[in-house]
């Protein structure tokens, strides 16, 4: 069984970073296969960053955003949802489980939301990645 996960995680600079950082000033605990990358709106991330992100080794991919009706860019992560129906068709078609891939949305002041879909991503990639014939 892989123990080394490595999961993607875009957060958006308003929202989800905030969480994050606040997850860490408050010492929550979260596995570290965490890797996250800040980007100014979960809406700036095309389906190809995901699918880059696998082709290039990650387990999995976790989009974070603002609530829906609270980005700061007013219709991002209306985007970012559209473009998740597509892109979990695209990820059958690339042999990836849609398991690998996951929309959170939080607000800043929710780190343990954020810690929480974190577990959740973990555990499931760790059932994927669970040889049943070991
Ligand atoms: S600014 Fe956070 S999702 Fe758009």
């Amino acid at each position: 069984m892989k123990q080394d996960l490595k999961i993607i995680t875009f957060c958006c600079n308003w929202c989800s970073y905030a969480a994050a950082d606040l997850a860490g000033i408050s010492r929550l605990q979260y596995p570290c296969a965490i890797r996250i990358i800040r980007v100014m709106c979960s809406g700036m991330v095309h389906p190809e960053m995901v699918l880059h992100a696998l082709n290039q080794g990650a387990d999995g991919v976790m989009v974070t955003g603002c609530k829906l009706g609270e980005c700061h860019y007013q219709e991002g992560n209306h985007a970012m949802l559209s473009r998740s129906e597509v892109l979990e068709e695209i990820l059958a078609d690339f042999g990836y489980e849609k398991e690998r891939f996951q929309l959170v949305w939080l607000s800043a002041a929710e780190p343990e939301r954020l810690v929480e879909a974190i577990y959740e991503m973990h555990n499931r990639l760790l059932a994927l990645e669970t040889d049943p014939g070991d």
